[in-house]
């Protein structure tokens, strides 16, 4: 398949890239500088719509990595209007594939922080009003009101904390960035499941999909409750590969 990836030089990207590298065809994009890749790389701005419609050409599938989190306007060019450039650009090639990313606060917000179990993904979201909750949260809307309209199946895959599996296997004092016995996020993921997700939901027949705009809660399986990944485990057939046991089994 010939995968668009957008806001491909972040943290998630090279997850991303190394997940679909050997078996897709990629055109990582990014604002940023070219990364060292063997991949095609085009310098883009997603805020612009003929960079993302001229960058969607010839593609069968677009992931959206981009996001910019704190300044006011620019966060609503990326967040908010990079995903409607997205979809005019998936109409206008006839893409019919549309992955999105986001933190789990686009849809869990502070609306949902007292309540402590099975969160799941197709609640009523409530992002709040926090600038990169808000700017993503909208930028979702858009795309599932495109999909409504157009022959697009969109499916959004939210994160919250990301870590690396090598950090996280050495005790107190072993150099490591995170110490064992401490408790951790009932929403984390190891980066390599972040991208293995993100292939998954690359490579899942449509015809799977229940309906043309899914959203997927994405973390390893955690002893908590507070929320669920039943949904990405089911609909996806992504499996967490990491468990982050460490963390919080004593
Ligand atoms: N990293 C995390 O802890 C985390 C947590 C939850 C959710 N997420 C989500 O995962 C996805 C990837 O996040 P990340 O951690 O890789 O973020 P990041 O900030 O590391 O990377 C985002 C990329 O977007 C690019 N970008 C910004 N403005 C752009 C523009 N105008 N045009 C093109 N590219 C632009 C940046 O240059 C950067 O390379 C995002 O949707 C984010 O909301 C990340």
């Amino acid at each position: 398949m010939n995968v668009l990836i957008l806001g491909g030089n972040g943290m998630l990207g090279p997850w991303v890239v190394k997940a679909l590298g050997d078996r897709h065809r990629l055109r990582i994009t990014d604002i940023g500088e070219p990364p060292a890749t063997t991949h095609e790389w085009r310098q883009i701005d997603v805020s612009s719509l003929d960079d993302v419609v001229d960058a969607a050409e010839g593609m069968d599938a677009i992931v959206n990595l981009s996001v910019l989190r704190p300044h006011r306007r620019v966060a609503f060019d990326v967040n908010t209007r990079g995903n409607y450039n997205m979809m005019v650009a998936a109409v206008t090639h006839g893409i019919q594939r549309v992955i999105n990313t986001g933190p789990h606060f686009q849809l869990a917000g502070p609306g949902y922080q007292d309540w402590d179990f099975d969160l799941n993904p197709d609640m009523p979201p409530q992002p709040g009003t926090r600038l990169y909750a808000h700017t993503k949260a909208l930028g979702q809307e858009i795309d599932r009101v495109f999909t409504t309209r157009h022959d697009i199946y969109l499916q959004t895959l939210l994160f919250y904390h990301l870590y690396d599996p090598g950090d996280v296997t050495h005790g107190p004092g072993g150099g490591g960035r995170e110490s064992v016995g401490n408790d951790l996020v009932p929403y984390s993921i190891a980066w390599p499941d972040a991208g293995e997700a993100i292939r998954c939901a690359v490579e899942l027949p449509l015809e799977r999909l229940p309906g043309r705009a899914e959203t997927y809660m994405v973390f390893t399986d955690m002893p908590h409750g507070k929320f669920s990944n039943r949904k990405a485990r089911q609909q996806l057939g992504w499996q967490p590969r990491y468990h982050l046991e460490q963390l919080w089994n004593k």
